[in-house]
């Protein structure tokens, strides 16, 4: 026989003398693969043992008819419960009828791998076909050693969903708050499009992890996408792919974000950004469930999710033509808000918490305290950058404080850059003798100065970009960095 370095451990649960010799008989010619490593007479001794031994036992030879309450289906349930990698081979006395095919299916029902009827008494030498019962063994040993391995993958990925939602926690017990994270919990559950509005670094991004991993879908792929940092000839093969040879410099065939995203969650953020004609195209996706790949004449089958997020006025993008109307209520099916966070005051003594203790821990410096009188400052500004200001404004505290953060120092945290230059208006004024200025602080000065500028004088983020001479994505990187976003 091929049976090669197999080590099989087997509990053997049988209360007759006569039947245990007969199964080591059996089994003797592999006494060096197949160990037993325990005998036991009842079920009591047999749980007792196996809780002893986690995942020592690959096999349990189980004897139907034993003494003592607990046997038969019910001890096969509670051997599964325990750890359900252990696969059970039952013998039983000979049944009256020999094709009892009720009571076989009730023992695979309950659990059991394999079953037989053991040879009458007079065969001294063996409980069974000798090959037949070996070869159980060792399959039931192959299907324990595939269900562990199962496991510990399955096991491995619920660690890692797991360990996303601590680094993607929502810090709020606010009313509001509390409210989202139920909404949070009910749109969790349901498989429905969704627009995640608010204004810029109130936790969009973060609602929609939250959404992705804890639903159904969490072990699949959640695929971020910037529809405002994509260059705009790029959309669409970003979004959908293309196949290799579907135009010049094709050479190999592109998988697009929404194959990416198949059978999990894509978040399309700053959705509004997105041109004419790539809206037209997810229209499609949502309508038929199909993409069409540049360079492909079948459409591709996808089960996505979609989430969509902006912080505009979508509906005054729709008047103006610049969203199309048929997008707007496919995707608006289901609309979630996230508040301000100057609607949420109470939150943010714990969202300071929450960052001081976290990049305290990454910078390797213990945590400042936060006496009363500062934390007064925190509450009485108005956070126009909400959840992302107050985040930085952290950042910027851990670089400076000592042990106890003084209310200057939280002021000048801030309103920093603004205290630079007096006169923020008056880009003349970076030029005082008596203020010099290092040129990364003056050329940030000027910078948010000038984005602002070209910004109020365009009808869009992409046309400023245009202006800037930037890629949307350079552009939006750069007005996020200036607070701008
Ligand atoms: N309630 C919260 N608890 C903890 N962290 C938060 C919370 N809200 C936001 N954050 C953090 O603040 C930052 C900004 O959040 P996020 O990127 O989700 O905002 P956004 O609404 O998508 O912003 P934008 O519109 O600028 O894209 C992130 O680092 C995020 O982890
Ligand atoms: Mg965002």
């Amino acid at each position: 026989m091929i049976f090669t370095d197999k080590q099989i451990n087997v509990l053997l649960i049988e209360d007759e003398e006569f039947d245990v010799r007969r199964v080591i008989k059996t089994i003797e010619p592999f006494s060096d693969q197949i160990k037993i490593c325990q005998i036991v007479s009842n079920g009591k001794a047999a749980i007792d043992y196996l809780e002893n031994n986690k995942g020592k036992i690959h096999v349990v030879i189980l004897d139907y008819q034993i003494a003592g309450g607990l046997m038969g289906e019910t001890l096969i349930q509670k051997i599964k419960e325990l750890d359900s990698s252990i696969q059970i081979n039952v013998i039983t006395k000979m049944t009256i009828n020999l094709t009892d095919f009720n009571f076989a299916n009730k023992l695979l029902k309950a659990g059991a791998y394999w079953y037989c009827t053991k040879y009458p008494g007079d065969i001294e030498d063996f409980i069974y076909q000798p090959t037949d019962f070996i070869i159980s063994l060792f399959h039931a040993y192959d299907k324990c050693i595939l269900e562990r391995e199962r496991l510990q993958s399955l096991q491995k990925f619920k660690r890692n969903v797991e360990d996303i939602l601590v680094q993607k926690k929502i810090v709020g017990e606010s009313p509001i708050m509390l409210e989202l994270k139920e909404d949070i919990d009910r749109l969790a559950k349901s498989n429905i499009n969704l627009l995640i509005r608010g204004a810029s670094g109130t936790g969009k991004e973060l609602v929609a992890y939250n959404i992705h991993y804890r639903s159904d879908r969490k072990y699949e792929n959640f695929v971020v996408v910037n529809c405002g940092g994509i260059p705009e000839n790029l959309v669409e093969s970003e979004l959908f792919g293309y196949e290799k040879g579907a135009f010049t410099g094709a050479d190999k065939r592109k998988l697009g974000f929404f194959e990416l995203a198949n059978h999990g969650t894509i978040f399309l953020d700053e959705i509004t950004e997105l041109p004419l004609p790539a809206q037209v195209k997810l229209l499609r996706v949502i309508q038929e469930g199909e993409i069409e790949k540049i360079g492909r004449t079948e459409t591709i089958k996808v089960d996505v999710r979609i989430i969509a997020a902006t912080n505009r006025n979508i509906e005054q993008e729709v008047r103006e033509k610049r969203f199309r109307e048929d997008l707007y209520y496919r995707l608006n099916v289901l609309s979630i808000e996230v508040p301000l966070l100057r609607k949420r005051i109470s939150d943010i003594p714990l969202l300071i918490d929450y960052f001081l203790t976290n990049i305290s821990i990454d910078m390797g410096r213990d945590k400042p305290y936060i006496p009363e009188e500062t934390m007064k400052v925190f509450l009485n500004y108005d956070w126009p950058g909400n959840v992302r200001e107050l985040k930085n404004v952290v950042q910027r505290i851990l670089f400076r404080a000592g042990n106890s953060v003084k209310p200057e120092e939280a002021i000048k945290a801030i309103s920093y850059g603004e205290n630079l230059s007096p006169d923020r208006d008056d880009i003349k004024s970076l030029f005082n003798q008596n203020n010099i200025l290092q040129l990364k602080d003056a050329e940030r000065i000027f910078r948010e100065k000038y984005f602002k500028f070209v910004r109020e004088n365009s009808s869009s983020d992409k046309e400023a970009a245009q202006k800037l001479g930037l890629a949307p994505s350079n552009y939006h990187r750069m007005a996020k960095e200036l607070g701008m976003k």
